[in-house]
């Protein structure tokens, strides 16, 4: 793993884009592992302006997401269907039939999250996650307990997510109680993993998942087993790091991250 500190929320953003810009002009053909979330819409944001001026081409390319909630049809403004067409889709040249969310409103959701692994393997696996972090130290919709070789499958959110997330309702006792994850064994068969946080109130669960033991308790720690991960904070998510120095001389001296200074 490896931890890069920026110095605010929009250079973390910044930083974040700029890695996965160059990941699609290497391979068009990227597929992508996405997330929703507010630290996201950042990096949409970026990504759709680099499109905007011609420095990215998504026709290519493949993307999967995270997550999505029991119950919500994909035009509902609730889901993450309808935020991802929102905040990227929309605004870049991907093909919408390339762009895959498990679907909440299926009838069979243990045969739907069945197909949702099948569809990964058949695009021949997730070349780069995107990831971000609930406060429960979820990735995805993996809250604890989630077993660490845990598949795509339907999880029961805990009161921490809810709360953290039904303000996006506007009545949060609509918010769903349950949701379709990638499991945990699922994002570490991807081949590169980027998880950002951004926010003070992220230092805590950052500063555990990325210095704490490895614990189903909270799912972002399997991200210690991951061949190549790379967790890129601001200033107040890190504040709770204890090796800063050493991650910034790395950042600051590598040959890989030169050109991102
Ligand atoms: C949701 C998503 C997670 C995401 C988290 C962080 O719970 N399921 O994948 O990491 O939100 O959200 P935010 O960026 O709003 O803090």
């Amino acid at each position: 793993m490896e931890v890069i500190i920026q110095p605010t929320k929009e250079a973390a953003a910044m930083l974040v884009s700029r890695i996965l810009a160059k990941e699609i002009q290497a391979k068009p053909q990227l597929v992508l592992g996405l997330a929703t979330g507010r630290t996201m819409e950042a990096v949409y944001g970026l990504l759709a302006q680099m499109y905007r001026v011609g420095q990215l081409d998504f026709s290519q390319c493949k993307s999967f997401n995270l997550d999505e909630y029991v119950g919500l049809a994909p035009t509902d403004p609730h889901s993450y269907r309808y935020y991802m067409n929102e905040q990227l889709f929309s605004h870049v040249n991907i093909d919408l039939a390339n762009t895959y969310l498990p679907n909440g409103a299926a009838e069979n959701l243990d045969a739907e999250c069945e197909l949702y692994e099948e569809n990964i393997r058949k695009r021949g696996g997730i070349d780069l996650q995107l990831l971000g972090i609930g406060r429960s130290g979820h990735i995805g919709f993996n809250e604890p307990l989630s077993a660490l070789l845990s598949r795509t499958r339907v999880k029961p959110l805990t009161p921490t997510t809810i709360e953290q997330n039904s303000g996006l309702f506007e009545r949060p006792e609509h918010m769903p109680r349950r949701a379709i994850t990638m499991g945990v064994g699922t994002i570490l068969d991807a081949r590169r993993c980027i998880l950002l946080a951004t926010g003070a109130e992220k230092a805590d669960i950052i500063a555990k998942a990325v210095e704490g033991p490895i614990t189903s308790m909270i799912s972002a720690t399997a991200l210690q087993l991951h061949r190549r991960c790379t967790v890129i904070v601001d200033e107040a998510a890190a504040a709770k790091l204890q090796g800063t120095d050493y991650y910034r001389w790395v950042f600051a001296n590598e040959p890989e991250w030169q050109e991102f200074q």
